[in-house]
């Protein structure tokens, strides 16, 4: 086992964030994996690192998972059936897609992260979310060692969320995830607004996948920062879901509060807004600081730690609640 030293996780984690593995070892193979786990008490399983913010400056023993390979299973004149393992690049995998004209995973293209992570939060962009193609996802346990399936019914995917976030949090490894895709008369969901503009400008009227992966990341980009140039992790809230009752209160003060509606009970509401409201947008504080064009997202500017970037996430979280009585919920892991 080629386990290293004092290794700074910086350049493993899309926030930048300088903490150190005491131990580091990546493993490449499920049996390299299963090893590694008998002789190690306790570790922390480092993916892609788009999603997470690091809070402690150290961490004792870390697991870089790099398992690679993409495979097509059954391929028909309909669909085809894709095992991805789980330290493949998820917007890698997407290109991948697209250049062997599968659909089903346009919408989610430039989406930063490895496959492993997508059913985890239920990656979502655009009007898709991951949970619309996985057919199975293939885990380790790591009690036992067993190699376990998960069927897309048995993953309890909802909005950000699935059971790998909920009562199998950290007891299970995800080393390959099976999607169906499309292999001709692909869906396309060009209905999110910003997809339809960017269609029409370049006067598109039958998008073709490719065009609508290509929609996707000039959107992404004019909007998102680039985590090799600032960092960040993504939406660093959930947009909360409000009762209608709620949301009514709200908007007799916020005539044009953005809205989309979940049941006839519930209201999803933009966190972004509400940042933006409460003021928040561009702001800088130190080394961290809420970006300028989406203000769902917290960035780091520089050498930030951790606990920084928590600490403004709180403030915001206070204001929030303060203003317009509503809880946001952190939607990056901490760890
Ligand atoms: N808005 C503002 N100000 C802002 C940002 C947003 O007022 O600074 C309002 C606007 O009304 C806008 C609406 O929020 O129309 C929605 O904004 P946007 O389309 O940017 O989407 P979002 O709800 O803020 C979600 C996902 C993103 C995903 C986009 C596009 C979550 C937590 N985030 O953001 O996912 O890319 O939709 O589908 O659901 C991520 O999870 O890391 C992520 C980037």
């Amino acid at each position: 086992m080629n386990i290293q030293k004092n290794i700074s996780l910086k350049p493993l984690n899309t926030f930048g964030i300088d903490t150190i593995a005491k131990q580091f070892i990546t493993v490449s193979t499920i049996n390299e994996l299963e090893e590694v786990i008998k002789e190690t008490p306790s570790f922390f399983i480092l993916g892609g690192g788009s999603n997470i913010l690091f809070t402690k400056e150290i961490i004792p023993f870390v697991i870089h998972l790099n398992l690679k390979g993409t495979n097509i299973l059954n391929y028909s004149d309909d669909d085809v059936f894709v095992k991805v393992a789980a330290g493949e690049a998820w917007h890698s995998f997407v290109l991948w897609c697209i250049e062997h004209r599968f659909g089903g995973l346009e919408n989610l293209s430039l989406i930063p992260g490895n496959v492993g992570a997508s059913p985890i939060q239920n990656i979502g962009a655009y009007g898709v979310e991951v949970k619309d193609t996985i057919v199975e996802v293939e885990t380790l346990e790591i009690s036992t060692l067993k190699k376990h399936i998960f069927l897309n019914t048995e993953c309890q995917f909802g909005y950000r969320d699935s059971i790998f976030k909920k009562e199998l949090k950290g007891k299970h490894i995800i080393t390959s995830v099976i999607f169906k895709l499309t292999s001709k008369n692909h869906i396309l969901n060009t209905a999110y607004g910003a997809i339809g503009e960017a269609l029409s400008e370049k006067g598109i009227t039958k998008p073709t996948i490719k065009d609508i992966s290509d929609a996707v990341i000039s959107i992404r980009e004019s909007k998102l920062p680039n985590p090799s140039a600032i960092g960040n992790g993504g939406s660093f809230f959930k947009n909360p879901v409000i009762s209608t009752q709620h949301f009514k209160e709200l908007q007799k003060k916020y005539i044009n509060i953005p809205h989309y509606s979940i049941a006839e009970s519930e209201v999803k509401i933009p966190a972004g807004w509400l940042i933006e409201q409460a003021g928040f947008k561009g702001i800088k504080k130190g080394n961290t600081g809420v970006h300028s064009k989406q203000a769902l997202v917290i960035v780091n500017y520089g050498n930030a730690k951790g606990i920084e970037i928590l600490e403004l996430a709180n403030e915001i979280q206070d204001i929030i609640f303060k203003m317009f009585n509503i809880s946001l919920e952190i939607e990056v892991n901490i760890i």
